[in-house]
Parts: C-alpha cells; structure tokens; sequence
C-alpha cells in the first residue's frame, strides 16, 4: 500500500511538472533580439537551488545556454552563442525560462530545445526559429532613352520576396528580377539579400506600380510609378531628324550669306573701278566742255 502510494506521489508529481513552448516557431527579425518562450511548472518549496535549464540545438546538441545552481554555466556554452545569450533571471522563479539571442543572424535558424527540470520534475519543448530582414525602402532610379523609360527598384531584405510590377489596369507587367546574396557574414552569408528589379516602358508615358512582399514578416510594399514626358509626338528620333534638318537649313543660309557677301564685295570693286575714272572726269568732262565748245 505504501509503494502503491508513494508511486501515485511520483506519477502526480511527474504528470504535474510540465515545460510548454507557448509559440512552437518564432521569427527573428534582423537588429531585433529573438525571444524564445520556454514555461515550466515553478516549484514554490525551494528556491532555484533545483532548478537546471538547459537550451540546446535539436541538430547538433550545441550548448546554447545553461543555468544550474542559481547561475549561469556558459562553460560548455557553444562559441557561435558566446556573448549573445541571456534568461530572464527574475522570472526563472515564476517558471518563466524564455531565451534572448541578440544580435540574430540568419545561422541561429533552427530548432531549439528547452529542457528544464526541478524537483518537481524533468520536461523539455520544442521552438524552431526562423529569420527575416525587413526589406529597405526601395531606391527608384529612372533611366530615359530616346525609345523607352527604365525603371529600377534597388532593395535589401531576407528571404527572397515576391516581386511584382503593375500596369495601369492592374495587369501583371514583365519584369527583369535579380538577387545577390551577400556573402560577408561569419559563415558566407549576412542574411541579407540585395534586390534589383527593372521594367522597361516602351512608351513615353507610364503608369505603373511595383510591389514586394516578404511572407515572412508579413511585409507588404506598394511604390506607384508615373512618369509622363515629351509625348509620342516629340519623340526623340523626329526630334534628332528635326535638328539634322535645321543644321542642314543653317549651313545653307551660311552659304548663301557668304556667297551674298563675296557678290556684292565684286560689285563694289567693279563699282569702284568705273567710278575712279570718274573722280577726274569732272576735269576730262570739263575738257571735254572746252574742246565742245567753240
Ligand atoms: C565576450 O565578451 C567579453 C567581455 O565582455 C569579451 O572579452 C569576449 O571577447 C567576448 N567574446 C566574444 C566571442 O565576442
Ligand atoms: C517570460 O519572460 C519574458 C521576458 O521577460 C516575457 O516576455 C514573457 O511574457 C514571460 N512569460 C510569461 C508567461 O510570463
Ligand atoms: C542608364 O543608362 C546608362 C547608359 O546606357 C547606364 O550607364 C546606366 O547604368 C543606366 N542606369 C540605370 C539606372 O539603368
Ligand atoms: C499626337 O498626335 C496625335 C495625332 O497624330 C494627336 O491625336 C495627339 O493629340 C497628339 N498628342 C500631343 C500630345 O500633341
């Protein structure tokens, strides 16, 4: 009878202890701390005097944190965590042994396991976590050729996004997307993906909207785009026949100025030339007056 009691007092005291991860997949946000919730059944009786908590990767079994005999114990603490991890201590006692990883990378994606064990008993739970950046504000820039408008959309964010341009009646645009993972981080990649999106206008005027969305972090971007210049009917290649007609007209009337010029600088010389005799004529006339008359 006696056995028989002190087995249910164990089988209670088991089925009473519990560890519960209150969100079984968190995600961290780049320049955020992640937070993983980790509760278990506090024990009132003792202090924290029982109490061993114990983070770990479900992948490889690295330390991520562990806390025992009312401390933190960070020797065996795996180096990719170290400086970077922290419990709530004055919530250890409400049964509270939520982990803080701060700065978040995207290595620290994964599935972590939160053990915890007093003497009430011994439980553990799951939480996976997963990373995100917010993509920036995208950069516009606008490249205006003779035959079409270029637009372009730069960007930085995590995971890839869905992007999409708009036409004016919502219709979906052909675009050109690109990423670029950028590999500077301690194991190849920062987390961060460097977006560059264009659509090209075949015409001078457009009406357009890009869009992005990071499922993720439930990040959603809407940049509308208008641009009107010049019009069909200036389009540059009349433009340019315009000019070269001008020049030509130009380089014409220059000749014709010159060929004027040089025409009537002949006809003043000639002009001179007859009117030269004519300075002495008034005497030769006047000798002329003299022989005429008798
Ligand atoms: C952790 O911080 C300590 C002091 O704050 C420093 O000496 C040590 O180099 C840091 N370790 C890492 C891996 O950053
Ligand atoms: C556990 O502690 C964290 C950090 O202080 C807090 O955000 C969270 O709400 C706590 N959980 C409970 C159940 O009190
Ligand atoms: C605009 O066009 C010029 C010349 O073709 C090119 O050098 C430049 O990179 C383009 N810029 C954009 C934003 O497309
Ligand atoms: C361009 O020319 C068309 C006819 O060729 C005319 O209907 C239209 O109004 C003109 N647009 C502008 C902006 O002058």
């Amino acid at each position: 009878m006696d056995c028989f009691m002190i087995l249910l007092a164990f089988l209670t005291t088991c089925a009473g202890f519990k560890v519960t991860a209150p969100a079984g997949r968190v995600v961290a946000v780049r320049g955020q701390p992640a937070i993983l919730g980790c509760e278990f059944t506090p024990d009132p009786t003792s202090d924290l005097s029982s109490l061993v908590v114990t983070w770990q990767r479900v992948e490889d079994s690295r330390v991520v944190h562990s806390f025992y005999f009312q401390r933190d114990q960070l020797d065996l603490q795996s180096p990719d965590y170290r400086n970077r991890t922290s419990l709530f201590v004055s919530e250890l006692r409400k049964g509270n042994a939520t982990l803080r990883i701060e700065p978040v990378g995207l290595r620290d994606r994964g599935e972590y396991l939160c053990t915890v064990s007093n003497n009430k008993g011994t439980d553990k739970a799951q939480v996976q976590l997963e990373y995100g950046a917010f993509y920036t504000e995208p950069r516009l820039s606008v490249n205006v050729s003779c035959s079409s408008i270029t637009l372009l959309y730069e960007a930085e964010g995590f995971p890839k996004p869905e992007v999409r341009w708009f036409g004016e009646h919502g219709e979906v645009l052909s675009d050109h997307t690109e990423f670029r993972e950028d590999a500077a981080g301690a194991d190849g990649a920062m987390g961060l993906y460097y977006l560059k999106s264009s659509y090209v206008s075949p015409s001078s005027s457009l009406n357009v909207a890009f869009t992005l969305k990071n499922q993720l972090l439930n990040q959603d971007l809407l940049r509308p785009v208008s641009i009107t210049y010049g019009g069909e009917n200036h389009s540059c290649g009349e433009n340019t026949r315009a000019i070269s007609v001008l020049c030509v007209l130009c380089v014409l009337l220059f000749l014709f100025i010159i060929v004027l010029i040089v025409l009537l600088i002949k006809m003043q010389r000639r002009a001179c030339r007859h009117s030269k005799p004519s300075a002495n004529g008034t005497v030769s006339r006047k000798k002329e007056l003299e022989r005429l008359s008798p």
